[in-house]
């Protein structure tokens, strides 16, 4: 299959992309778009067949429900059963942005599309041209991200192209995303709502709208034998082909470990890659060194990660040493997507 691929200001959009990504969705078929977190990977959310399509394409698991895109709060009424009080408090809050409400599904919404559950994700993306594209695709629009299953998820047009060219209809070019992980993901269907999965929008934030919020423990904790609740959080996502090692403690003892670890590597005749921060960049001593953002704000760390660990696949390294990041506000995504991405190997110094 030929993939078109077509480029859209969000300030002046083209239209008649909006309307060519509408149609080919209206007609089961998928549209890659960019949303605030990831490009997502969209079909018609309440047409099984579509969505099905989209696990062909991404090689992923069926047993992994997909997130429902709306264009606006209204739409809820239609694919879900009841709305929780603290649900619609927290749409009101956050909506559109990056977070994720689970709540119980109608009729409508195909177990194609949850993988199974009587649970429906949704999710109104802050992003106009995300927007725009599920109004013109009939309002109910499932996407994942837009990567092959197992890879990091795609923050530019580009990322998108090479995972999925050939395999998908049309990819919508709207730029660089802004905040670079996955969206927050709140179960709404158990007391206290759960996080499954932590973004943007924070722990902290959403307690001041709806009070008491209970966290998954199976996200942070490596010795954890339970499944995480999320069913596409216990998959090895997030990760690159080279083994990955977070470094966590002091920082003028992190960079020496860095330091040695990437000599030792060397020395042997294997590649490295370091994921450095502006406050440490300029004390690496070998090895591709990238800076990752600062410290000073943990969101631009969040918003450059994937990519970083889509061009240390592309170079081909072998080794990997990253910084820690603190486990608050967006930290936390940070560093939930790290631990995955290393399958838990941290080295504490
Ligand atoms: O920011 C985002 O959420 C992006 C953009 C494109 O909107 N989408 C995204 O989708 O990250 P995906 O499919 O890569 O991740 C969806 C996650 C998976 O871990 C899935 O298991 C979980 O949401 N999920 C979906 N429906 C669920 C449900 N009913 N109950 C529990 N977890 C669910
Ligand atoms: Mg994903």
């Amino acid at each position: 299959m030929k993939t078109i691929i077509e480029q859209t200001d969000k300030i002046q959009m083209n239209m008649d992309t909006i309307k060519r990504a509408g149609e080919i969705l209206k007609g089961g078929g998928l549209v890659a778009f960019p949303t605030e977190t990831v490009y997502g990977l969209g079909a018609d959310a309440l047409n099984e067949q579509a969505a099905k399509k989209i696990y062909a394409a991404k090689g992923r698991p069926s047993d992994n429900p997909l997130i429902v895109h709306v264009a606006d709060r209204e739409s809820l009424e239609k694919i879900t059963q009841e709305i929780p009080k603290a649900a619609e408090l927290a749409a009101e809050a956050f909506w559109p942005g990056p977070l994720t409400l689970i709540l119980r599904k109608s009729h409508e919404v195909p177990y194609g599309t949850t993988g199974g559950l009587e649970t429906v994700a949704v999710r109104m993306p802050d992003h106009e041209i995300a927007r725009e594209i599920i109004r013109a695709g009939g309002g109910y629009i499932a996407a994942p991200s837009a990567n092959t299953s197992g890879r990091p998820s795609p923050t530019s047009a580009r990322h998108v192209q090479d995972d999925l060219d050939g395999r998908i209809d049309m990819i919508v070019d709207g730029g660089t995303v802004k905040i670079g992980v996955e969206s927050t993901i709140l179960d709404m269907t158990v007391t206290p709502p759960m996080i499954l999965r932590p973004g943007a929008v924070t722990k902290e934030m959403l307690e001041a709208v709806i009070g008491e919020i209970a966290v998954d423990q199976t996200l942070m904790d490596p010795d954890s034998k339970k499944a995480p609740k999320a069913p596409g959080m216990k998959y090895r996502h997030y990760a690159p082909a080279a083994e990955l090692v977070v470094v966590d403690g002091e920082m003028d003892a992190v960079v020496d470990e860095i330091n040695r670890l990437s000599r030792e590597k060397e020395d042997a005749g294997c590649s490295v890659g370091i994921i450095a921060t502006e406050e440490t960049v300029g004390r690496y001593r070998t090895g591709d060194i990238k800076c990752v953002g600062t410290r000073a704000d943990d969101s631009t760390v969040a918003s450059h990660l994937y990519g970083i660990l889509r061009e240390f696949d592309r170079d081909e390294v072998e080794y990997i040493y990253s910084e820690a990041f603190a486990a608050e506000g967006i930290g936390s995504a940070v560093m939930n997507r790290l631990l995955k991405a290393a399958g838990h190997h941290v080295l504490h110094v």
